[in-house]
């Protein structure tokens, strides 16, 4: 329903038609919510109308619908709160979209962190920001050598929010900005889609909206939302392979791939909020690795989780969502496959070939979620896309956003204590 109302909406601007009337045969009704239907239908305009036209001058080009009404049998309570709630819900994705998309000289560490402060304030959430020696006494080494040699120092942004009482817990949910990824000293090749790679903070722009949501919606939740937040320059400072640095947990990694850069950003920020929060679970989501585009195309995000409870529970959400996510197994074999020679662990297996990369890649996360479940969301081909299809725009998508607010509303306080996963056979268990 929702990629019909998208594709609904974008033939009526082809049409150039300023005012429509969307209505719907009752058999839909068959299987759903009234109010869900509402939603999705509602949820599908207003995303599928969304496009990144902040460029373009050819105004013939340019055409919006301005008012969609909605034909139903019967206003319910229901149905309005639905019809408000894909408004809000809405806005902040197509927020993200925007976050995403734009240069990203513009979108820059430090104007990431006055956007962030801009929601803050107006939706009423609590932010802190670690940078220079506050990130050094905090032990964000990894973070500090990723973003080093950018004009625009690193940083880590982290958001509370407490809707729920005290004594609950918060999730957290945190977010790989990395706002261009030249892939370092390792540099990506001319195909490595280097032009997407403003799109590589859409992890922190989808946690933004996300907490903005939860307030705004004011959720019965306690929620932490963490991005780092650098830049993968190129330059005299830049970070190199081969060195070893210790992590804020003081685990020791090896970067043997400066590409692989967003694993070492989200892991100071794992242990960071493991270790200040102890929150019920972690959940990471980033554009992590080419692998994840390869297994699953731009349809499914890979989600690896060493917590069966926590990864169900997304599982259902996407489900629901439209936002689908697929697991992946997190077993011994790949965990030992991250362990170091010199040094603890190593950011990347192999430096030519990315071999189950996306698992490598959650096995060394886990690494610094503390003993709290754990969860990656590997959206490196659902965030960004090649082409229109439904409600989902070219290029960013704004993914997870929907998934993880409604993972959120069914589970308010986290996953059950009890799920260590059988899929993911334990935490570090076989
Ligand atoms: N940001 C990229 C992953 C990516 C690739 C996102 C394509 C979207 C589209 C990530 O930082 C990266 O470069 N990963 C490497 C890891 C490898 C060096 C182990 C990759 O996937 O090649
Ligand atoms: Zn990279
Ligand atoms: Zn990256």
């Amino acid at each position: 329903i929702r990629h019909a109302a998208g594709h609904a909406l974008r033939l009526v601007e082809q049409l150039r038609i300023k005012r429509a009337v969307f209505a719907w045969p009752d058999a839909l009704g068959s299987t759903a919510q009234h109010s869900d239907i509402v939603m999705a239908v509602a949820e599908g305009t207003l995303l599928g109308g969304y496009e990144f036209d902040k460029y373009v001058s050819h105004t013939e080009s340019k055409f919006s619908c301005q008012e969609v009404a909605l034909a139903v049998r019967s206003t319910t309570a229901a149905a309005k709160k639905a019809l408000l709630e894909a408004q809000v819900i809405s806005q902040a994705v197509n927020d993200a979209r925007d976050m995403q998309n734009d240069n990203s000289d513009d979108v820059n560490p430090k104007k990431i962190e006055e956007r962030a402060k801009k929601i803050a304030k107006d939706a009423k959430i609590r932010m802190t920001v670690i940078s220079g020696d506050a990130a050094k006494k905090a032990g964000l080494n990894l973070l500090q050598a990723v973003g080093r040699a950018s004009p625009w120092p690193p940083r880590l942004i982290v958001l509370e929010y407490f809707g729920a009482a005290k004594k609950h817990a918060p999730l957290a949910i945190v977010g790989k900005g990395i706002t261009f990824d030249t892939g370092g000293v390792n540099l990506k090749p001319a195909h490595g889609m280097l032009e997407q790679m403003h799109l590589d903070m859409s992890g922190a722009a989808t946690v933004l909206a996300v907490i903005r949501l939860a307030a705004q919606l004011k959720l019965k939740t306690n929620l932490i939302a963490a991005m780092p937040i650098a830049e993968n320059a190129l330059g005299g400072n830049a970070y190199k392979p081969g060195s070893v640095y210790t992590a804020q947990n003081g685990t020791s990694v090896e970067v043997t791939n400066t590409d692989a850069e967003g694993r070492l950003v989200l892991a100071d920020a794992n242990a960071y909020v493991a270790q200040r929060y102890k929150p019920t679970a972690i959940i990471d989501i980033a554009t992590l690795t080419g692998a994840v585009l390869i297994a699953l195309g731009e349809h499914h995000a890979g989600l690896t989780s060493n917590h069966d409870d926590l990864s169900n529970g997304l599982f259902n959400s996407s489900r629901t969502t439209g936002e689908l996510i697929w697991p992946l197994p997190l077993t011994a074999d790949y965990r030992a496959e991250v362990k170091g020679k010199k040094s603890d662990l190593v950011n990347a297996v192999l430096s030519k070939s990315a071999r189950a990369d996306a698992i490598q890649a959650a096995a060394f996360l886990e690494r610094f979620a503390g003993e709290y479940p754990f969860a990656l969301i590997d959206m490196a081909g659902t965030s960004m896309r090649s082409y229109k299809r439904g409600y989902t725009p070219e290029g960013g998508t704004g993914f997870g956003v929907r998934l993880l607010l409604d993972y959120i509303k069914q589970n308010p306080h986290g996953p059950k204590a009890k799920g260590w996963g059988s899929r993911g056979l334990g935490r570090y268990g076989r």
